[in-house]
């Protein structure tokens, strides 16, 4: 049984999209060991507590420094004892000696085509936005490795998503939506049973 630990920071469709995937067994052997939520109060918690998924508040600004951050992170991560672990509407950078602790262990969904539209500023509706104000034909969202470059890893998978002459960034980021839902728990059923 792989022992999977998903990282959230606000409604949690994804994390839901894992979690009905173990469910339908689309996503074998496997199950999500914890909740790491970055702050009280967001949906993802509830989607946790309906699936009796044991939840970690890990609140950045409740730590002096990075380190303390890092180290309770570490804790956190060390009792759980990950197979994978998934940044699923995470909002912030992982701290490197996580990566380094769990090399080719973490991955993240980001709703666009990487390399384009990643890095800081571009998460939620500012990568939509972006899409359409480049006139972009084509938009999507990509699942690759975390290292220590926001955003930069090496790309697992993408799904590409047309982008249509009215879309706004609600209605793309909609669609994209529907994309992430469908390849994130197929890239994690690949990688933990590496299947390729
Ligand atoms: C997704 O679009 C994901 O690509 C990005 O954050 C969003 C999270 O949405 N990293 P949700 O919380 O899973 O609904």
């Amino acid at each position: 049984m792989k022992n999977i630990v998903v990282f959230a920071s606000g409604t949690g469709t994804n994390f839901q999209a894992i979690i009905d995937s173990i469910d339908a067994g689309d996503i074998t052997d496997a199950q999500i060991c914890g909740l790491v939520a970055s702050k009280p109060g967001i949906e993802a918690i509830e989607r946790a507590r309906r699936h009796s998924i044991p939840v970690h508040v890990v609140q950045k600004s409740n730590f002096k420094t990075e380190q303390q951050f890092s180290d309770k992170l570490e804790e956190v991560l060390s009792h759980l004892n990950p197979d994978l672990i998934v940044l699923a509407g995470y909002l912030h950078k992982i701290p490197s000696e996580i990566i380094s602790k769990f090399p080719q262990k973490i991955i993240n969904i980001h709703p666009a085509l990487l390399p384009k539209y990643g890095g800081k500023g571009y998460y939620g509706h500012h990568v939509h936005e972006a899409v359409l104000e480049h006139g972009d034909k084509v938009s999507g969202c990509t699942v690759h490795y975390v290292n220590e470059k926001y955003d930069q890893g090496p790309i697992i998978e993408q799904r590409e998503v047309t982008v249509e002459k009215n879309d706004t960034p609600e209605t793309l980021a909609k669609r994209v939506s529907r994309e992430e839902h469908q390849l994130l728990p197929s890239v994690i059923e690949k990688i933990i049973h590496n299947k390729s």
